[in-house]
Parts: structure tokens; sequence; C-alpha cells
């Protein structure tokens, strides 16, 4: 016996979702603002207002707003392989024949824009102590990868990772940081004593308005510098890379990756509830902690003294000895279910009879198919072909799997009361029967 329900809970008729948009009415005006001048374009006052608020909001000198993070996210690695590489040929990215060191523990949209410059992303586990990317495999990855010039960090759900080592270490090897601030727009981190916005912590940093983010603009993200040279030539690539020329004319490959005025509307409007949305997202993982403190159950983990996470996402593990088994391939899950234990599959299944979302914990990228074959480096080194069939109980090191295998993401939607909260945390509870 696991999952055990006397039958008093019933399934919602409208679905508790993971995280959802919560509109609060200012967006509507921002947009009609939009149509009834006619700036219905990628030009326009709620561009230049949301550029201006929000560079001044996470304290760099210049924002650009971009159709989608994924673009940001392009933009801004094309960019970092040109500073590091040079101008690439139309028919090549900049990042050719270059290795980058990535986060392991992300979303596939910080590292496909490597491959879409042409560049092979080398995989960096993650820590247990925020889920971000380790740095004491990142200083290993150096030792096997000295010519490496470029790191791709993400903050996974919102919590800041060690940003500080892992700025001392690209430091120390000259390598040059794209952030992925998707997930933590508004969380904070303490660098060198002073209490930094994540979004301005790297080289080359984004930001994304997709629709289940902090804030949203239903889409869009942001690219984040202090360069205005930078600001520019993004700006200039995300226009299709119109030369100063009468005609249509073209020297470097161009993009069509600006943000729409009415999307900016959505977001100007969404603004001014950033921290009323954190706060609510605070409490959402704080009533899951109580909540859970009677159950072998950990919450995902940030370090209090050196960041404040934006807690867009809350999430669990499952204590070791209290997962019952489960298995795995690359489409479907099975588990068997055991008295007094219980794991990700199980919990995630029960969730969904009663309408509720959840999801796994994001997949770690030197597992997804496509990128099987990229090197992944551990906090012991290599993380391929280090178990020994002639060696019992020679368990690879790879932190990354384990929180996938143990994890999950609870439902964190703003919008959900406390009552429905706490019905979620009994058919949790009730999945450990
Ligand atoms: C970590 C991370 N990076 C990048 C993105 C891409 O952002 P967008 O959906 O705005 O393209 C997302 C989410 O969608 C994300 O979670």
């Amino acid at each position: 016996m696991a999952f055990k329900e006397s039958g008093r809970i019933k399934p919602f008729t409208d679905k508790i979702w993971l995280a959802s948009p919560t509109m609060h009415g200012l967006e509507a005006t921002y947009m009609m603002e939009a149509y009834e001048t006619n700036w219905m374009s990628t030009i326009g006052k709620n561009i230049n207002e949301i550029e201006t608020q929000i560079a001044e909001f996470v304290g760099v000198r210049y924002a650009v707003a971009l159709s989608s993070g994924t673009a940001a996210l392009h933009l801004a690695t094309r960019l970092a392989g040109e500073h590091l590489y040079g101008q690439s040929q139309p028919n090549t990215g900049t990042l050719q024949n270059r290795v980058v060191l990535a986060s392991d523990m992300t979303f596939a949209a910080s590292i496909n824009p490597i491959a879409y410059e042409n560049g092979e992303a080398v995989f960096i586990d993650t820590e247990n102590d925020t889920w971000n990317m380790d740095p004491i495999a990142l200083e290993k990855a150096f030792q096997f990868y000295p010519d490496a010039k470029l790191v791709v960090i993400a903050h996974l759900y919102g919590t800041p990772g060690k940003v500080q080592e892992l700025k001392q270490i690209c430091d120390r090897h000259g390598a040059l940081i794209v952030e992925d601030a998707a997930e933590s727009f508004g969380a904070k981190y303490l660098l060198n004593g002073k209490w930094t916005e994540t979004g301005s912590l790297g080289n080359f940093n984004c930001i994304s308005f997709n629709g289940n983010k902090i804030i949203t603009g239903s889409c869009g993200g942001m690219f984040l510098t202090d360069s205005k040279d930078d600001a520019n030539k993004v700006r200039k690539w995300s226009t299709q890379s119109r030369e100063a020329a009468h005609w249509y004319q073209h020297e470097e490959t161009g993009y069509n990756y600006r943000m729409s005025n009415v999307i900016a509307g959505v977001v100007r409007g969404q603004l001014p509830f950033l921290q009323a949305h954190i706060d609510q997202k605070k409490a959402i993982y704080n009533r899951y902690k109580e909540g859970f403190k009677e159950l072998p159950i950990k919450m995902n983990p940030f370090d209090g003294e050196k960041s404040i996470p934006n807690f867009w996402l809350s999430c669990m593990t499952i204590d070791e000895e209290a997962m019952c088994r489960q298995v795995r391939d690359d489409y479907t899950a099975l588990y068997f279910p055991e008295t007094g234990k219980s794991c990700p599959t199980e919990i995630l299944e029960t969730l969904a009879k009663y309408n509720i979302e959840g999801r796994p914990i994001w997949k770690p990228m030197h597992s997804q198919p496509i990128y099987r074959n990229h090197a992944f480096i551990t906090a012991k080194g290599n993380g391929r072909g280090q178990s020994n069939a002639y060696i019992n109980g020679d368990k690879v090191q790879d932190v990354g799997i384990d929180i996938f295998n143990r994890g999950l993401c609870l439902p964190s939607d703003n919008k959900m009361t406390i009552d429905q909260q706490e019905i979620v945390i009994e058919l949790v509870k009730a999945c450990f029967q």
C-alpha cells in the first residue's frame, strides 16, 4: 500500500496550475494604449518604458526588449562568441569549433544557442546547496578544457547559484559569462557585499517573460548589459541587421527578434506587481516547507545568507531511504508502490488524478538524447565512463540525475489559495501512507 486517501478529497473542477499568468488589469490599459495610438509594432512607448524601468531595477545601463528569453540568450551567446573569437561568416556561428562550459540543470533554451552558433556545450554538474552549477566541477572542467572562454550559467527555479565562486573561477581563467536569469528575475545575490539583481551578474545577461515566469508578457525576453555597444549590436541584430543605407543593406546575419509594443504593454502592466508575485511565491514555498516537515521530504534549497530567491517554483526531493522503486526510460515511467515510501512518479500521477499540475525536475542536459554524447564534468572530474564492471558499488557521481530521480516541481501558481495548497499537501502526504 502506498497512496491512501479516504475519498473525502474530490478532483478540482478548475485545474491547479504549476505556474500560470496572473493578470491585474493594468496590462490591458497599456496594451490598449498601443492599439489606440496605433503603435502596433516593434517600436513604441511600452518598449521604451520597460527598457528604462527594467534596466534601472536590475541595475544595468541598457536593456533590449526581445521576442523571447531564447532570442535574448541566442544573441547574448552570439555576441559573446564574437567578442571572444571575432566576426563569423554568414554560414557559420561565432562559436564554431569552440567549447562552451554550461549549466547542466537547466532548460534546453540556455544551451541550444550554443548549438545555433555551432559551438559544443560541455555540461557542468550541479551542487546540492542551490541546485546550480557546481564551482568545483567548473574548476575541474577548466583543467580538461583550458582553452574554454565562455560559461553559460542559469539560476534554476529562481534560486541564485554560487555566483561569487563561479565568477572568481571564470575571472581566473579569463572566461566570459552568459547569465540566464530567465527563471530568476527579481532574485538577488550578495556579490562582494552588495545585494545585486540576477540579470546583472554576467557579461551578457538575459531574462524571460514567458507565460509561466514570475512576471509575463505572454512571451518576451530581454538582454541586459552595461555596454552601449553591446546593446546597440543586439538591437541591430534583432531588427534584421539593417545598415545605414536608404535601401535594405546587410553586412551581418539578421534576426526578427524584437519585442512587440503590445507584448511590452503586458510586461509594463505586470512590473508594478513583481514584488507581490515574489511574496506570494515565497508564502507558497514556506507553506510547503511547513506542511512537509514530518515527511522525508526536502524543499529546493537556497543560500539564505548570500541570496534572496524569487521562489518562482517550489520543488521537493524525497530522501533516498523513503524512495520506492521507480524506473524511467526516455518517455515513460513506472513505480512499485511501497508502504511508507513514495517517488516523484507516484506523486505526479496522484496530483494529476486530482486535476493538479506538477512536473518532473528539468531533466539534466547531459542526459538529454540530443546532448547525450557531449562531455559532462562532475566535482570528481570526467562524468562519463567512470563505472567499472569489475568493481562492486563503484557509483558514478551525478548530482543532477540524483535530483531528477528524487525530485519534482510542485504547483506554485500565485492564484492557488491556501485551502487548495493544503489539499495538495494532504495528497502528497497520502502518497507516503
Ligand atoms: C532557464 C530558462 N532559460 C531560458 C528560457 C527561455 O525563455 P523563453 O521561453 O522566454 O524563450 C526558459 C523558459 O522558458 C528557462 O526556464
